[in-house]
């Protein structure tokens, strides 16, 4: 435990004002825009739209106003005890604001449909979610695309900010990558210049 808060305070330190902050949340990876696809409307034809959770909802919202509205969320994830495991201080540029993550996760746990990462080599990952220098993202481990429900994708980084939280007596922190090998990818939260 005390060897976890002595490397959390290190990664604090690399988000501190002032320093070179890079996007990636892992060297070799590739941004790409997240994709989203889903119905807008009951009954209504399948979508793709592309960009951050909160780039997708306003790109809906021009043509469909009061989205999500008659829709409910993507489903839960099928199980949580899938093997999963969280590392700490490894997502974004050093920790985030968890405040600021929850925005992000409050996105995701009331979209329908999926949000997913296209393929990609070596990895690739996609920003979900980005506010006030908060950020989400799933990566794909093997270059193959992800498409998981953008609900279950909320769940996963509210478990991997919470299992990382630490704080400097300013305020709580988090960051971290939550690891589903079973399934090929992994979600980071952490800082991001944004
Ligand atoms: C959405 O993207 C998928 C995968 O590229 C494609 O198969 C599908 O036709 C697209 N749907 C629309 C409506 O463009
Ligand atoms: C939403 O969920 C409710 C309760 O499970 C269900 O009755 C309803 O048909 C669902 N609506 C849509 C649009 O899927």
């Amino acid at each position: 435990m005390l060897s976890r808060i002595v490397i959390f305070f290190v990664g604090l330190a690399a988000a501190l004002p002032g320093m070179q902050l890079t996007t990636a949340p892992r060297a070799d990876a590739t941004i790409s825009k997240m994709i989203w696809r889903g119905q807008i409307e009951a009954g209504g034809p399948e979508m793709n739209f592309t960009g951050t959770i909160q780039e997708v909802v306003a790109q809906i919202r021009q043509i469909k106003p009061d989205f999500p509205a008659g829709l409910n969320s993507s489903m839960p994830l099928p199980s949580k005890d899938d093997g999963h495991e969280v590392d700490c201080n490894v997502g974004g540029s050093g920790a985030a604001n968890p405040t600021y993550i929850n925005d992000g996760i409050d996105y995701l746990h009331v979209i329908p449909g999926n949000c997913g990462v296209s393929a990609g080599n070596p990895g690739t990952c996609a920003r979900i979610s980005c506010s006030y220098n908060a950020g989400i993202w799933l990566c794909s481990e093997n270059g193959q695309e992800v498409l998981w429900s953008c609900y279950a994708l909320g769940d996963i980084a509210e478990n991997d900010c919470f299992s990382c939280i630490g704080g400097d007596g300013k305020g709580d922190w988090c960051s971290g990558r939550e690891k589903w090998p079973e399934h090929n990818f992994h979600v980071d939260v952490g800082w991001v210049d944004c």
